[in-house]
C-alpha cells in the first residue's frame, strides 16, 4: 500500500452515510438539487413563455416536483383557508376541507394529515402544536412518547382521550425535521384550527405548549403563563381556557411535571365546579 493509498479514508458505506445525516439532524430528503429558500424568486417568465430547464450535469432530463402548497401566497392562503373553514360545518367537512386545502408548504413534506384523536364529543380539547414523526407516520396526534406522557397525565386526574378529551394541533402537517412552525405556518392554519375548537365546542380548552398558547391564547413565555384561566372566544361562545407545559418539554426537564401537576388539579377543580 502506498503513503498517497493510506490517507484516503474508506469511502463511507450508505448506511453510515444517512445515520450521520440522520446525526446532523437532516431527517428529510426533498429534492435531489439543493434549494435556497432566502433567494430572491427568479423572475416570472412572460405570459405563454416557459422558463428553459436545463438538465443537471450528467443527467438527461429533469425530474419536475409539483410544489403547489409552496406557491401561494401566504396572505391568500390564509384568506383562502378562512372561507374554507368558515364554510365547513360539521368536523368531517372540516377535515375534508383540510385535505384539499393547498395552501401550507408543509403538506408537501409530511405523510400524513393529523386531524384530532379522541371524543369530538368530549368536554375538554387540548391542542398541541404540530405532528411529530410518529404522529406524522401514523396520521394521529400524540402518539408517541409525548403522547402517552399526556394519556398518563390525563389518567392521573381520572381522564382519559377515549372518553373525555378531544385532541388536535395547531397545524395538521408535520415541519420537517420537527421544526418549531413558523409564525407565516401558523397564521395559514390557524382559522382551520380556530373552526375546529369551534364546532367541537368543549367546555374548556387546554392550549399544550408554548406555540398553542401563542397561536390561540396571544401569550408569551409559556413559563409565566401556564395555569392561568382566560376566556377563550370560540365565534359562537366564550369558554375557559389555561395553557399547559408541553409533555416534550416535561420528557427533557422532568422536576418541571410539579408544575404541570398543578394545571391538571386546576382542569381537574374547573371540570368539577362546571359539573
Ligand atoms: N407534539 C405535539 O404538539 N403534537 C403531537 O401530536 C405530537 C407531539
Amino acid at each position: 500500500m502506498s503513503l498517497s493509498d493510506a490517507a484516503i479514508p474508506d469511502e463511507p458505506s450508505p448506511y453510515e452515510l444517512l445515520s450521520w445525516y440522520a446525526e446532523m439532524g437532516v431527517t428529510e430528503a426533498l429534492d435531489e438539487t439543493p434549494h435556497n429558500h432566502f433567494a430572491e424568486p427568479a423572475p416570472r417568465a412572460a405570459e405563454g413563455q416557459r422558463p428553459a430547464l436545463r438538465p443537471l450535469p450528467g443527467r438527461e432530463s429533469v425530474a419536475v416536483r409539483p410544489m403547489a402548497a409552496a406557491a401561494t401566497a401566504p396572505d391568500d392562503a390564509a384568506l383562502t383557508a378562512r372561507a374554507m373553514a368558515r364554510e365547513a360545518r360539521t368536523l368531517d367537512e372540516l377535515k375534508e376541507a383540510l385535505a384539499k386545502f393547498e395552501g401550507c408548504a408543509l403538506k408537501a413534506t409530511a405523510k400524513h394529515l393529523v386531524f384530532a384523536d379522541g371524543n369530538p364529543k368530549g368536554r375538554i380539547m387540548m391542542v398541541g402544536e404540530a405532528p411529530g414523526a410518529d404522529e406524522d407516520r401514523i396520521g394521529l396526534p400524540f402518539v408517541g412518547r409525548s403522547g402517552q406522557l399526556l394519556d398518563r397525565m390525563l389518567a392521573a386526574i381520572g381522564l382519559s382521550r377515549k372518553e373525555d378529551v378531544y385532541i388536535a394541533n395547531l397545524l395538521p402537517w408535520r415541519p420537517p425535521g420537527n421544526r418549531t412552525p413558523t409564525p407565516q405556518e401558523v397564521a395559514i392554519c390557524l382559522p382551520f384550527i380556530q373552526r375546529q375548537i369551534e364546532l367541537a365546542d368543549p367546555d374548556i380548552l387546554i392550549c399544550v405548549g408554548g406555540p398553542s398558547a401563542q397561536g390561540l391564547l396571544g401569550f408569551t413565555g409559556i413559563l409565566r403563563s401556564r395555569g392561568q384561566w382566560v376566556e377563550y372566544d370560540t365565534g359562537s361562545r366564550r369558554i375557559p381556557a389555561m395553557a399547559t407545559l408541553h409533555p416534550a418539554y416535561l420528557l427533557r426537564q422532568p422536576l418541571q411535571k410539579r408544575l404541570a401537576w398543578r394545571d391538571l388539579r386546576a382542569l381537574k377543580a374547573a371540570l368539577d365546579d362546571k359539573k
